[in-house]
């Protein structure tokens, strides 16, 4: 048995796929003991030859530190690992650590609690290569208690923040930011994929895409406060405008392989504010 050293709470990482192995290696880095146990449990093999100490089973990882993080491929595979377990945890704070939804998140949840055990769910804002770096993002959400108990270790990762004690709250965060990102990244690819099949030149396109992309970012502190104040003024167009724009899109993606974006909704939305005398408004009173 290796010595447990006072300062560093002793970790298990139950799943060493891609975020998993990186977690190993950032926790070992900063001077942890930490056990693995994996599915494939060949795949122990480099993170043992690193310092980490494989488990024969998930019980057996469970019990073997006071944070435990479930680095796993999806709910079905953390609702897997912990099906067969009875031992009491009261002593742990099990972190998932893997992208699922709201309700994946209070289940899991419920599971751990069952334990007497203390859950953080996270969301991760980044690849395997940033943990540890000082440039990944990653979103917390259920036991204040848990959170605070292991804020030195979940630092080695990236910077952690705790976005609210529902456990819930994270999966919902993590998904709206991967929303954002899926928006804007498909928005470009349907707008390239029009211009090339047009015949215009993307490259010289892309300049000006991109100079489209910095007008959201620079305007976003404004449509912020616009939302926060439930005050839509007009700026630079109305919904009135905004809507002959909207329909002339929706024709000129009719067909495409990457469909419209939505915006037949959006233009229904904006004819019911309009039907209510709200024309003169801002883009921002779709969501007001
Ligand atoms: N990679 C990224 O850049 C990234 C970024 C943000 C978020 N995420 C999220 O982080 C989570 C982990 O991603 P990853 O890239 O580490 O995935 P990965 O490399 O595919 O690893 C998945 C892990 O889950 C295990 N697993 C899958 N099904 C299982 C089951 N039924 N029972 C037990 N273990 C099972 C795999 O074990 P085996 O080795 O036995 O298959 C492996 O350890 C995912 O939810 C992913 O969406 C990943």
């Amino acid at each position: 048995m290796r010595t447990v050293k006072s300062s560093t709470p002793r970790v298990a990482v139950i799943g060493t796929g891609a975020i998993g192995s990186a977690v190993v290696h950032r926790l070992l880095g900063g001077g942890h003991d930490v056990a693995v146990w994996n599915r494939t449990a060949g795949r122990t093999t480099d993170l043992a030859a690193a310092g980490a100490v494989p488990q024969e089973s998930v019980r057996d990882a469970l019990s073997y530190g006071t944070l435990v993080f479930l680095t796993l491929k999806d709910y079905a595979a953390t609702r897997h690992c912990l099906a067969e377990i009875d031992a009491d945890l009261s002593a742990q704070t099990i972190v998932g650590l893997y992208t699922g939804t709201a309700e994946e998140a209070r289940l899991t949840a419920q599971r751990v609690h069952d334990f007497g055990a203390r859950y953080l769910d996270a969301g991760i804002q980044a690849s395997p290569e940033m943990i540890g770096a000082g440039t990944a993002a990653i979103l917390y959400s259920g036991s204040r208690d848990g959170f605070e108990r292991h804020e030195p270790t979940l630092e080695l990762l990236g910077r952690p923040r705790l976005v609210g004690e529902a456990p819930d709250a994270a999966a919902m965060w993590d998904l709206a930011l991967f929303g954002v990102w899926y928006d804007a990244q498909l928005g470009l690819l349907r707008a390239l994929d029009t211009a090339r099949a047009a015949g215009i030149d993307v490259a010289d396109f892309a300049q000006t895409a991109t100079a489209q992309l910095g007008h959201v970012v620079t305007a976003a502190d404004a449509a912020v406060s616009e939302v926060r104040q439930a005050s839509y003024p007009p700026g630079p167009a109305d919904l009135t405008e905004h809507l002959t724009v909207i329909r002339h899109l929706i024709e000129m993606r009719t067909g495409h392989r990457l469909g419209d974006g939505g915006l037949p909704e959006v233009a229904a939305r904006i004819e019911s504010l309009i039907a209510d005398g709200r024309g003169g408004e801002g883009l921002t009173a779709t969501v007001g």
